[in-house]
């Protein structure tokens, strides 16, 4: 690890079809001109955002690209997830056309996962692939989305089936944008750390017991230390095939059954997630020897970071159930479920049956 100046970390992100720099420091909206300028030397951009974001962020990067000498076009998407679609990835491409961006052009993505998602996955088709700088502004997007290189949009049918993976070239995550997040926003971004703390990093786990409201050294060596945990699973399994990487899928089963069951619109992705690290846990205890006692101590951690660890009263767990049926990893009735046999450790089984997510999802 090297440093920019004293206060902003550079990460060197390598795999095998992977080599770039994630940023994390204070004050980078400013200066992602110079940043980009130092990366990739290319002259043309569009900077790719969303209604909410782009009023907050967009002219002090504008202000940035065009200092270090940059032409760019911003274009925003309307807020949300119903943005994240080819109809809208197409759209973009038009105006990237009609501002005469070509192969040497590249794209910036500024806002949360749903930004980093789409304009990643216009940066991987728009003349058959160009460079691609995620400027996440959420925690979930700095911890998660913006590493690994999944970028993709959502069909009727169902979430992110159609997509590229596409590794970004640079990464720059200003700790400052994260004061606008609004708390429960930030709050879900919490639910991937824990993930990251059970799958792999029991240390992290422990200073997470201790965290009070964050200091930004604090919260700068904590997203450091979840964009390594990520990348390192992720240079495992680049591509999703050997099942290294579907660790990072721990507590999503149960997870993305709730948020379907919820109409999307009940809980947010880390709320439904942390719903889901209990239900996993819960399975551990029965198929992967987890201490009880370990499993109550991510219950107490995710209430600590004001995640819910309940479902709502009368919330209909039959939905959750038939949710399920909407996973891919769902076959013929068994399930690659990851499992904890203690935290900081996790594995794939075949083990689980549905008869298990039943009795899991009835105790929450
Ligand atoms: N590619 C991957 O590996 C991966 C992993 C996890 C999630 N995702 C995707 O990420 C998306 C969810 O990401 P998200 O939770 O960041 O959602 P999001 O992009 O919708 O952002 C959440 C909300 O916060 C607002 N916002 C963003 N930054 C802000 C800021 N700094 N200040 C004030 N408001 C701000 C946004 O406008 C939006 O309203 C989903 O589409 C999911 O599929 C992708
Ligand atoms: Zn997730």
């Amino acid at each position: 690890m090297e440093s920019v100046n004293s206060s902003t970390a550079v990460l060197e992100i390598r795999g095998a079809g992977s080599r770039y720099p994630a940023l994390v420091g204070s004050g980078l909206v400013e200066q992602v001109g110079k940043h980009v300028h130092k990366y990739l030397p290319r002259k043309t951009c569009a900077i790719i955002s969303d209604d909410k974001v782009a009023p907050l962020f967009a002219r002090r990067v504008e202000e940035s690209l065009a200092a270090a000498g940059f032409r760019h076009v911003l274009i925003t998407i309307p807020v949300g997830e119903k943005s994240k679609t080819l109809q809208q990835a197409g759209a973009i491409c038009d105006q990237m056309i009609a501002a005469g961006l070509d192969r040497q052009s590249f794209v910036i993505g500024l806002g949360g996962g749903v930004i980093g998602d789409i304009s990643g996955f216009v940066a991987a088709i728009y003349h058959r692939g160009i460079p691609h700088v995620q400027t996440p502004t959420t925690l979930l997007a700095m911890v998660d989305s913006s590493i690994g290189g999944k970028t993709g949009v959502n069909t009727r049918d169902g979430k992110n089936l159609i997509g590229a993976v596409h590794h970004p070239s640079l990464v720059i995550d200003d700790l400052d944008v994260l004061k606008t997040l609004p708390p429960r926003e930030f709050n879900q971004g919490f639910a991937e750390i824990i993930k990251h703390a059970v799958i792999a990093d029991a240390k992290m786990f422990r200073t997470l017991q201790r965290w009070e409201a964050a200091d930004a050294a604090a919260l700068q060596q904590l997203i450091k230390r979840n964009i390594e945990i990520k990348s390192k699973i992720v240079a495992k399994d680049e591509r999703d095939q050997t099942g290294e990487r579907a660790v990072l899928n721990f507590g999503h089963t149960v997870g993305h059954a709730i948020e379907r069951a919820g109409d999307f619109n009940q809980f947010l992705h880390g709320e439904a997630l942390s719903l889901g690290i209990i239900a996993a846990c819960t399975i551990s205890i029965k198929k992967a020897r987890l201490p009880p006692d370990q499993r109550d101590a991510v219950v107490d951690l995710l209430q600590r970071l004001k995640l819910p660890t309940r479902l709502p009263p009368k919330f209909p767990g039959g939905k959750i159930l038939n949710a399920l049926k909407f996973d891919k990893k769902f076959q013929g009735g068994k399930i690659r479920f990851v499992v904890t046999p203690r935290i900081g450790v996790a594995h794939l089984t075949q083990d689980v049956i549905l008869e298990d997510i039943r009795e899991a999802v009835a105790q929450l």
